[in-house]
């Protein structure tokens, strides 16, 4: 594998959305049916959002929402299966994880149904399982909100 090209990104407004789409196809069993104007909403209310590209493929993806002091949560983490095992995914989480809106916050979570030992090596822990419970939400079909965008950040589909 030739590596001399891949480049990891922090810019929101960099991924192609259509990209995006197809790698949860390949590689992201919870992502199957992902449509392309929610992924738009999905990252344009997430931040950080780390990208990894080979020239211009995206191979690597993965975002968080944080309120920047007390706790984040990690999403969507994925890499390439062509790309795996060259510490791509580690990199990737260590660029999320020093990301200002992340280094200070006190707890970072996720969730993961198969990859315990990827993020045990990255430092994560089990906190006690019976703390996490979940709502399975009826989506309602309301106007979703966009955050503003920093100067110069647009979306592009
Ligand atoms: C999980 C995933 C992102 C890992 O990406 P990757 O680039 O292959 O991982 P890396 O090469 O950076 O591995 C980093 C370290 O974790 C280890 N590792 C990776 N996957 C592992 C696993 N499933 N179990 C145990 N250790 C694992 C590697 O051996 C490496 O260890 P080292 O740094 O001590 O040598 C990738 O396998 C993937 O995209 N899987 C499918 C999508 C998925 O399940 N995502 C997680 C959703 S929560």
């Amino acid at each position: 594998m030739d590596c001399r090209n891949i480049r990891f990104c922090d810019l929101r407004s960099q991924v192609d959305l259509n990209q995006l789409q197809e790698l949860f196809k390949l590689a992201a069993f919870w992502a199957q049916n992902r449509k392309i104007e929610d992924l738009a909403v999905a990252l344009a209310n997430s931040d950080p959002v780390i990208s990894v590209w080979d020239e211009n493929r995206l191979i690597g993806f993965c975002r968080a929402n944080s309120d920047c002091v007390y706790r984040a949560t990690i999403w969507d983490v994925v890499i390439h299966p062509d790309y795996r095992g060259l510490s791509l995914g580690r990199k990737m989480i260590e660029t999320l994880l020093a990301h200002p809106r992340i280094s200070r916050v006190e707890r970072v979570y996720l969730m993961t149904t198969y990859q315990q030992g990827f993020y045990l090596r990255l430092g994560f822990q089990f906190p006690n399982p019976s703390t996490t419970m979940v709502l399975y939400n009826k989506p309602q079909a309301t106007s979703l909100p966009a955050p503003a965008m920093a100067s110069g950040e647009s979306l592009r589909g």
